[in-house]
């Protein structure tokens, strides 16, 4: 169940029946195309990942969703302008299948958008009731033997952490108490979905999950949460390029970050609030890789600056460039460009779809709590314990691959999936 059914759920939503139909292959998403090494040094053996580990299949998917506004996945894929009008239009009826639930909304978290559509209630609490009875009713209806809950909905306005979100009992009594300043709309499907045992993706910058207080209720729930923030595009580049600039022992001094995009996003991301949300979770990955603390000579004064701008004649197609100064031997100076002109929901769209996947594979193995093994797929990856996040994607798919080795090498049979909804 997406929360917030815009560009890049419909785009997976569309591509799953896309792929169904035999109209298209499921580029960009490991647990259909990716491999593990389940041999030796001495004698590698190669095994798709999903002939060895129990996923649910892409048949047993069924997807249902909220918003604010009152839209079906087919007028929301038609405005989102991800994809092109033909292949819309083949999987018209998988998408127009999906009608929004009313959402939760709060203007003071989202100015951009006008959200007449959503729920009523007394307090935060009642809200919370409202979203576990549309889980629960669709999990019924379908007959479903397992869920996931995603909150895809707009970049909400920066949200300082609080007192409230230190523990769960203070949580729990902000939301009876229907205080405004400390609980975002994100929170209150978390909150919905972890409470009935449902796994919770954040896969946006916002503060959702990843607040002691929900860390809490999906560790006593052993239910798996993950975040936040999806990798895609420019912040992908940048953690595939930094560690080999890093290896090679060459200095930066500076690190400038543009971006152009004119999809519904960009125009949240206008708002100074939500910005801040976005550019906090792009810009803490160089310091993490470069390390400034071991590499001071190399990395001690560099200037990394982050800058999106709302420019509404690219739509979905995003232009990035990254204008790199770098250093080698002797101080000499060097320049680096990057001009990545990618589709934000294309790339998206598979970390979705894997998500959902190992998200209920993690499920079925009693894993609770932040799933520190799918820091792949985040920007910004939520861990536990104060463990130092790792952002280098060649240790993220190693950490994500040992995970899945243990599965494999783990006895204990996964409990079958007939259907998943998502
Ligand atoms: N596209 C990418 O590559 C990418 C990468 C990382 C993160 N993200 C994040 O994913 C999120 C979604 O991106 P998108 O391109 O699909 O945006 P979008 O604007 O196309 O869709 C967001 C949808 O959420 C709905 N919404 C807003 N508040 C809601 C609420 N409280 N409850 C339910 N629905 C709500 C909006 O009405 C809209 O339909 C954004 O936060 C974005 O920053 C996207």
């Amino acid at each position: 169940m997406f929360a917030g059914l815009g560009a890049i759920s419909t785009t997976l939503i569309a591509g799953v029946a896309a792929i169904k139909r035999g109209l298209a292959k499921p580029v960009g998403s490991l647990a259909q195309l990716g491999t593990l090494d389940v041999g030796t040094k001495a004698e590698p053996q190669y095994v798709n990942i999903k002939d060895r580990i129990t996923l649910a299949r892409l048949d047993d998917l069924t997807f249902g969703a909220w918003d604010v506004i009152d839209t079906d996945g087919y007028q929301a894929s038609v405005r989102a302008g991800a994809l092109e009008p033909d292949l819309i239009e083949a999987v018209a009826p998988e998408l127009a299948a999906v009608r929004a639930w009313p959402g939760v909304f709060d203007q003071r978290f989202l100015r951009r958008v006008p959200g007449a559509f959503h729920k009523t209630g007394t307090d935060f609490m009642d809200l919370v009731e409202q979203v576990r009875a549309d889980i629960a009713g669709f999990q019924r209806e379908r007959a479903l033997t397992s869920s996931v809950v995603l909150w895809c909905g707009s970049t909400e306005a920066f949200l300082e952490p609080s007192s409230a979100h230190e523990t769960l009992e203070m949580f729990e009594a902000a939301l009876r108490a229907g205080d405004h300043d400390v609980i975002a709309p994100s929170m209150v499907y978390a909150y919905a979905a972890l409470s009935m045992g449902v796994p919770f993706v954040n896969a946006t910058p916002s503060r959702t999950a990843d607040i002691p207080a929900l860390i809490e209720l999906a560790l006593a729930n052993s239910t798996p949460t993950a975040g936040k923030d999806l990798k895609t595009g420019q912040t992908l580049i940048k953690t595939i390029l930094a560690p080999g600039l890093r290896d090679r022992m060459l200095g930066l001094r500076g690190w400038y970050s543009t971006n152009i995009l004119g999809n519904r996003d960009g125009e949240t991301l206008d708002d100074p609030d939500a910005l801040r949300t976005k550019r906090e979770s792009k810009l803490a990955v160089l310091d993490s890789i470069l390390r400034p603390d071991l590499y001071p000579d190399l990395y001690q004064n560099l200037s990394h600056q982050v800058q999106i701008t709302y420019y509404p004649p690219r739509g979905d197609n995003k232009e990035s460039w990254d204008a790199i100064d770098l250093f080698g031997w002797l101080g000499y100076p060097m320049q680096l460009k990057i001009d990545f002109l990618c589709r934000d929901s294309i790339l998206a769209a598979p970390l979705l779809l894997d998500l959902i996947l190992f998200m209920d594979l993690a499920k079925r193995k009693g894993l609770g709590g932040p799933q520190e093994w799918l820091s792949f797929y985040f920007k910004s990856p939520v861990c536990l314990n104060g463990h130092r996040a790792t952002h280098e994607l060649s240790l993220q798919l190693a950490h994500l691959k040992g995970q899945l080795n243990r599965f494999v090498e783990d006895s204990a049979p996964c409990e079958t999936v007939d259907t998943l909804s998502t």
